[in-house]
């Protein structure tokens, strides 16, 4: 019996200690664990900030020498995001499709060379042209420019006011595409004369890049203009009406006008294209900007803005960027109904009603998002002098659209 106590005793005591040394091993692994936990959920995210542009310029002393300059805009920043540590407990920001770490790093790198140049864009009329078409492309889509060529983007008179027409190109970001494309490039510039192509590669996040460019290059190259349309190569633009409304303003008063988003707040979902983290932008909502199918802009503006936006930071949204420059020079951007940058939708109440009417876009001022086919569809409609309206009912006067509600974001007209 007092044996087999004690040989309870000591399997207890045995156990025991397996026990304890188990707890012990297991504490070792979770003591630097715990100790972190607490330290994590106040400057976790100053630490995230701050390992992801530091980290990369100490083996990189070349680097460093670059950045030097720009160090304290990098850490200002993540003070902003700092207020909103609580309400953060993401992980690093390191799995998104863009890379912000290496856009932060780079993002005082903002002057490229000018490739081809149209020098003298501005300076065939005497006193300038009255507007400026100025269209974002790229280099792949010849079709787009040949067909904007073609319809609205004509150079010329319209309704006695002179015109004229660039496309802003940057590199392809497929190397091997430039090899073949960098002769037709030149090509398509000595036949149209109306290619500015700049030595940054053009990708979606670098459309911020051809915003400044452009406006340095309207500020040296065509200050002479009175007025200039920026847009997309997929939206059907009514020169015409935009000339009209533009005839009745002073190009050296301020103007902006388009499509203006108000009270838009930044994409806080990873996948999404426009997600944009805190540490990025702090704020919850952004200044009021243009959405991207077209706006306009007094020649006044073009140089106020092509300034301001020299001393604003770089940012991968354009419009966003751009409405950041408004905000510099306090300039409130005016929304005008003609412009349609999200595309036209068929009424809900009315599905059988034809969107795709010539009526329909002769009051409007931009369309966007159309196909190359539609485009010359639709102007060659426009243009026919068999076209009569006179009967539509849904449209009376011009600019005087009112019925908000057949806009909806991201949908597509015609599709
Ligand atoms: C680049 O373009 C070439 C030729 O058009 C194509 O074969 C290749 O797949 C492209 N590469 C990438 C990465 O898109
Ligand atoms: C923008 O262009 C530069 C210069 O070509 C390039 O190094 C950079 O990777 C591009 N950035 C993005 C976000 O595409």
């Amino acid at each position: 019996m007092r044996v087999r106590l004690k040989g309870d005793a000591i399997c207890t005591l045995l156990l025991l200690v397996a026990l304890c040394s188990l707890l012990y091993s297991q504490l070792e692994h979770l003591v630097p664990v715990g100790n972190k936990e607490p330290t994590k959920k106040q400057p976790s995210v100053t630490a995230k900030i701050f390992s992801t542009p530091r980290a990369p310029w100490r083996p990189m002393p070349a680097e460093a020498t670059v950045l030097k300059p720009h160090v304290t805009p990098v850490i200002r920043r993540p003070e902003v995001a700092n207020n909103r540590v609580t309400t953060t407990t993401r992980p690093p920001l390191t799995d998104s499709a863009f890379n912000f770490k290496r856009y932060l790093l780079n993002k005082d790198n903002r002057n490229f060379n000018l490739l081809i140049n149209q020098p003298k864009k501005c300076r065939k009329t005497p006193g300038g042209p009255f507007l400026l078409i100025a269209i974002k492309s790229v280099v792949e889509d010849f079709d787009r420019r040949e067909i904007v060529r073609k319809t609205w983007g004509k150079e010329g008179l319209v309704n006695g006011e002179q015109i004229q027409r660039v496309f802003l190109l940057g590199t392809p970001k497929n190397r091997t595409v430039l090899a073949t494309w960098e002769t037709l490039i030149h090509q398509e510039s000595q036949t149209y004369r109306d290619i500015l192509l700049w030595d940054f590669m053009d990708t979606f996040f670098n459309l911020t890049l051809k915003e400044i460019h452009f406006l340095n290059w309207a500020a040296e190259f065509c200050h002479n203009v009175k007025f200039i349309f920026k847009g997309d190569a997929d939206v059907f633009v009514n020169v015409e009406n935009i000339v009209d409304f533009l005839e009745r303003h002073d190009p050296a008063e301020d103007l902006f006008v388009g499509d203006i988003i108000y009270n838009a707040r930044p994409i806080r979902v990873r996948k999404s294209k426009y997600y944009i983290p805190e540490t990025m932008y702090g704020l919850s909502i952004y200044p009021a900007y243009a959405g991207g199918g077209g706006f306009l802009l007094s020649s006044h503006t073009m140089k106020k803005l092509s300034k301001a936006c020299r001393e604003v930071e770089l940012f991968p949204i354009d419009d966003v960027f751009l409405g950041m420059c408004l905000q510099r020079i306090n300039l409130k951007p005016i929304l005008h109904e003609g412009f349609k940058t999200f595309g036209i939708v068929k009424p809900s109440a009315a599905p059988h009603l034809q969107t795709f009417d010539p009526c329909f876009y002769k009051d409007l001022m931009v369309v966007h998002s159309l196909k190359v086919a539609e485009i010359w569809l639709m102007w060659n409609l426009l243009h026919s002098p068999r076209l009569s309206c006179t009967q539509k009912k849904q449209v009376k006067k011009p600019f005087q659209w009112k019925k908000k509600a057949q806009v909806t974001p991201q949908a597509s007209p015609l599709s």
